[in-house]
């Protein structure tokens, strides 16, 4: 069975130097919770300069969707290198953005009457988005979530309530925008309990907010993610999105859902909305659509996405490389990856929770495949959020090898390849276990 090796103090001498120069050369807004310098990479496996080799439960932020550097993708990359390197889809045509475009307008949920618009990150899609949910509707106010991350450019920022460092000096944002609870059930902002409570935080909008301050003809879209991934990996109750989507039908408002962190096969299907039975007017795609590629791509129900030439459009976006990639990637998704992630995901979120039975630190435990949550608590009863020990035990599993990120405020996120094996992820959990109980001992 493989094993993460470190052989040397972390970081290496190597690793070492190289971050010296980082620190006098890169921007200081970025955030690094551990020392890692990755220098290649393989699957899950990760090298670094000086010889150590880490396990990686990360995916660097669940992009490499097929692994790092699966042989399928960089030969499609190799390929479309020679071919083809950029030539702008704002300007001109060329074959691998329709064949993309054309392959996610027919995968999208719905009667695949769709058109694509493409950018080069997920701040893009969903600023995409935005902008064309206001054209669309020519209305000016718009409804978020509490918890939700959509990106930091402004549009995509004014959307965001994760951190309030994300947000600290770059006011004024867009106007108009209302955040309100998601349907984050262990800790109800209700105070209530599923299912009793008939989803409340739904009920809310219309009994609430659309007869106190919000006039419902006036709001252009719900911006929502389908499973909330920076703010906790919360899942919401099965009803959730249809109800909600019900209450935004009966106003004419738009259904954003961003499928930046959960879509492209990570919860076991294509997109994390199917879970939900939901159709949504846009949606936002990145991170693994190209296994590490940069694209974005926002898909609108193309009696939607009706904007006029010039109207927006991007340079890069969607460029010949990043489409053969991702072309690459759906297809590693349809034939094996997204049973891969249902299977294994099935079987760590089992393990996590007979985890959960003798670790009493560990206060819930939620995802859907490959997308897992594990919030740790000081105390089950009071659920006193244990931030502390969730940094420290992101700490001591890289020192061990285990590459693992944090989300929400105490929560440990679990974002693996999809190709992840049952060997990985028993190293990975014997390691976390060890962690866990180090920290809370
Ligand atoms: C749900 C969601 N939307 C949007 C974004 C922004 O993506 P990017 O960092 O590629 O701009 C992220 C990034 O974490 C995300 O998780």
């Amino acid at each position: 069975m493989k094993l993460p090796k470190i052989k040397t103090p972390l970081p290496g001498p190597k690793a070492a130097k190289l971050i010296n120069i980082d620190n006098r050369r890169v921007s200081p807004s970025y955030t690094r919770d551990y020392p890692l310098v990755a220098e290649k990479a393989k699957g899950l496996w990760i090298d670094d300069p000086d010889g150590n080799i880490f396990l990686d439960f990360t995916a660097g932020i669940a992009v490499c969707a097929t692994g790092h550097c699966h042989p399928k993708v960089v030969s499609a990359i190799k390929k479309q290198a020679d071919k083809l390197i950029h030539m702008s889809g704002t300007d001109f045509y060329y074959t691998s953005q329709i064949a993309l475009a054309d392959k996610l307008a027919s995968l999208v949920p719905g009667d695949g009457n769709n058109k694509v618009y493409f950018g080069n990150s997920g701040a893009e899609s969903v600023e995409a988005a935005f902008k064309l949910a206001r054209w669309f509707t020519k209305r000016e106010l718009n409804i978020a979530f509490f918890g939700a991350f959509h990106g930091r450019t402004m549009g995509a920022l004014s959307l965001t309530a994760s951190k309030v460092i994300q947000k600290r000096h770059y006011n004024p944002l867009i106007p108009g925008i209302t955040h309100i609870p998601y349907a984050y059930c262990y800790r109800c902002p209700y105070n209530m309990s599923y299912p009793a409570c008939g989803i409340e935080c739904v009920r809310w909008v219309e009994d609430n907010l659309f007869r106190t301050t919000m006039p419902a003809e006036e709001v252009a879209a719900i911006f929502v993610e389908p499973i909330q991934g920076e703010g906790g990996y919360v899942v919401p109750p099965s009803e959730f999105h249809v109800e909600l989507q019900k209450v935004a039908k009966k106003y004419g408002i738009l259904y954003v859902v961003d499928e930046v962190q959960a879509g492209m096969g990570r919860t076991g299907k294509m997109f994390a909305m199917e879970h939900f039975g939901v159709e949504p007017d846009i949606m936002a795609l990145a991170k693994g659509i190209a296994s590490g590629m940069p694209l974005g791509a926002m898909v609108a129900k193309s009696d939607i996405m009706v904007w006029e030439a010039g109207s927006h459009a991007s340079t890069f976006g969607g460029n010949p490389i990043s489409c053969s990639a991702a072309l690459a990637t759906i297809e590693l998704l349809e034939d094996e990856l997204m049973e891969n992630a249902e299977i294994r995901g099935k079987y760590m979120m089992d393990q996590l929770r007979n985890l959960q039975n003798s670790i009493e630190c560990i206060g819930d435990v939620r995802g859907k495949g490959l997308m897992i949550g594990v919030e740790l608590v000081k105390d089950r009863e009071t659920k006193e959020r244990a931030g502390t020990w969730r940094n420290e035990v992101v700490l001591k599993a890289f020192e061990k090898g285990l590459l693992l990120l944090g989300c929400g405020e105490n929560t440990i996120r679990f974002s693996p390849a999809l190709t992840v094996s049952k060997e990985e992820i028993d190293v990975c959990l014997s390691i976390f276990e060890e962690v866990l109980l180090e920290v809370t001992s």
